[in-house]
């Protein structure tokens, strides 16, 4: 829809040039909003203001023009002017329900594909194996996991990476541990890997011998030691176990095919420094080696370096993940690389981007995006710990999340049996923790709240599951007369309508969550259908209705809405109920 009314634009710009009155030298960006009022039409463009200027022409009376222009069409009932220029359009109606129609009757609610279908590797999760997985873990996990799902389902090809740090230094002190301990000992302590973390570190601050054996355990392990990586892989294997968990409790797609650590680049990275020299891009520091572009400099103008390999020899994480980049667009084909990792990587993921490209590690026509997300937050504004002040791991706080979900069901009374309570408590917790952080902006800090996360009202999950279910309890009450599938649309109440013009953004939504990578577009989406409705529901009777077509259409809108907070959920990695 909103592409149809860009072109529609298009032709009246190129209308104007060809005409003179715009010049041909200014190729205008054409940009549809959706006005937050109602009564300014459906989409709304900046368009007259901006080329103005370029057209030397007050922007009203450029308005003007350009709606003269537009050429003769059905999508549109009326184009006018509002405010200094802006130009409003309002769909005609027989458009909204030819789009209603085209959403009922397609199986992927008339969603469109992406026109440019690409191959995109998503770099997600990815977190240090050295210890359990915490509550700084989750953005990544979550968001990363809504957009691959939206990017698949606008037809792109997804290839899910979780780079996982499986290779620092702090693996010599885990390894030095492990080596202490006998079989029972080890696979006990294992079993929780932040206390097996904190043991090591104790250890290795506390004892002089200690220390000595976990650096010579790093070396010796970097170097291909059998007896290190027997040790290392041991430790790895429980790591991930742990982390499959956690993603298989969170709904997240990630599976081990998809773990390409950082250790399964170790042969690549001799030859990324040896690239790097041959291009002439080295240069020794202090006995590193350092890239230094001029794009990036310190504070004081000082030469910033990107440190590829130390002074003993030695690896880093920016080596690594050039090896990465490489391997993602050459070996697996990406033509679109997005990261989503913590903003405060913001300056490497630029750096490495710059200089892959300007080494050679990719080439051609590839996007390359990092994005950051911020900081989840206590109550009291520093970052989320547990009650002991330590971090939280995931898998705790998860549980948490299942029992508070529990405890608030037990507590407003429910018609559910024990067992099945418990079921829907599960659900309700985790999409209760998934979804308070896809509905915040991306980039900005949030606060974790659990009694705001789990409340029933506002743009939170127990309010959108509740809502489906409300509406599946329609379609329970019907049982199985099929009949209103074939009705015609009759949407002559305003709050059928506003419903209507809701679910038909549903495509456009989706476009823009791809595009920005933002999932709270999506939630914010949702949570305005689920109001929508509620408003139909109460004002519109449906099945004590005696108009049988009316009743029909509103089954129908009903269906449509059901199936759009499910996959909309769905695309967010949450599952819906059909009672709670
Ligand atoms: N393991 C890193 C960390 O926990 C994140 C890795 C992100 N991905 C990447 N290709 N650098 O900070």
């Amino acid at each position: 829809m909103k592409d149809q009314i860009e072109q529609l634009l298009a032709s009246a710009v190129a209308q104007l040039q060809s005409d003179g009155i715009l010049p041909q030298s200014v190729q205008p960006r054409i940009q549809l909003d959706r006005p937050r009022d109602k009564s300014h039409g459906d989409f709304a463009t900046n368009l007259a203001l901006m080329m103005a200027k370029p057209a030397a022409m007050p922007p009203r009376d450029l308005a003007q023009k350009l709606i003269a222009a537009i050429p003769a069409n059905e999508l549109l009932e009326k184009t006018d002017i509002a405010g200094p220029g802006f130009i409003n359009f309002t769909l005609s109606q027989q458009q909204l329900l030819d789009q209603l129609q085209a959403m009922y009757s397609s199986g992927r609610l008339n969603v469109q594909p992406d026109a440019d279908s690409k191959t995109i590797v998503i770099d997600y999760s990815s977190p240090n194996l050295a210890k359990e997985m915490h509550v700084g873990h989750l953005r990544s996990a979550i968001i990363g996991d809504a957009v691959s799902r939206v990017a698949e389902f606008l037809g792109h090809k997804v290839i899910r990476q979780n780079h996982v740090g499986d290779w620092g230094t702090q693996f010599g002190m885990l390894l030095a541990h492990m080596e202490e301990l006998d079989a029972g000992e080890q696979a006990y302590e294992l079993s929780n890997l932040e206390t097996f973390y904190k043991a090591a570190k104790k250890r290795f601050d506390d004892s002089e011998a200690f220390a000595d054996r976990a650096r010579e355990l790093v070396v010796k392990l970097q170097s291909g030691d059998d007896y290190c990586l027997k040790l290392w892989h041991q430790f790895i294997d429980v790591s991930l176990a742990h982390c499959q968990e956690v993603y298989d409790r969170l709904g997240v797609k990630l599976t081990r095919a998809d773990v390409m650590a950082e250790s399964a680049y170790n042969d690549k990275l001799p030859g990324v420094i040896e690239h790097l020299k041959a291009r002439d891009l080295l240069v020794e520091d202090q006995g590193a080696q350092c890239v230094f572009l001029d794009e990036f400099k310190g504070k004081e103008g000082d030469p910033l370096p990107i440190i590829v390999q130390k002074r003993g020899g030695g690896y880093l994480y920016a080596t690594t993940d050039l090896a990465a980049i490489e391997y993602r667009q050459k070996t697996l084909g990406g033509d679109y690389l997005m990261y989503f990792v913590d903003a405060r990587q913001s300056l490497h993921f630029e750096q490495i981007f710059t200089l892959a490209r300007k080494a050679g590690f990719v080439e051609g026509d590839i996007d390359l995006a990092h994005f950051g997300f911020g900081t989840v937050m206590g109550k009291d504004g520093r970052p989320y710990k547990s009650r002991d002040g330590g971090v939280t791991k995931l898998a705790d706080l998860l549980d948490e999340a299942e029992r508070r979900a529990l405890d608030l069901m037990q507590s407003k009374g429910s018609s559910l049996t024990e067992e099945e309570q418990q079921a829907v408590a599960k659900v309700v917790g985790i999409s209760s923790v998934k979804y308070a952080d896809l509905s915040k902006n991306r980039t900005s800090d949030y606060i974790f709240d659990w009694d705001l996360m789990l409340s029933f009202e506002g743009n939170t999950a127990p309010y959108l599951l509740y809502a489906y279910t409300r509406v599946n309890s329609i379609f329970e009450k019907l049982g199985t007369d099929q009949r209103y599938q074939n009705a015609d649309w009759q949407l002559a109440d305003e709050r059928e309508l506003a419903l209507a013009n809701q679910l038909v953004r549903f495509n456009e939504v989706l476009h823009s969550v791809y595009q920005k990578a933002m999932p709270h577009f999506l939630c914010g989406y949702l949570f305005e259908l689920a109001g929508k409705f509620s408003s139909f529901y109460e004002a519109c009777p449906i099945l004590n209705n005696d108009d049988l077509a009316v009743r029909n259409s509103r089954l129908k809108l009903a269906a449509l809405t059901a199936n759009t907070l499910r996959q909309g959920l769905q695309l967010l990695g949450i599952p819906t109920l059909d009672k709670m």
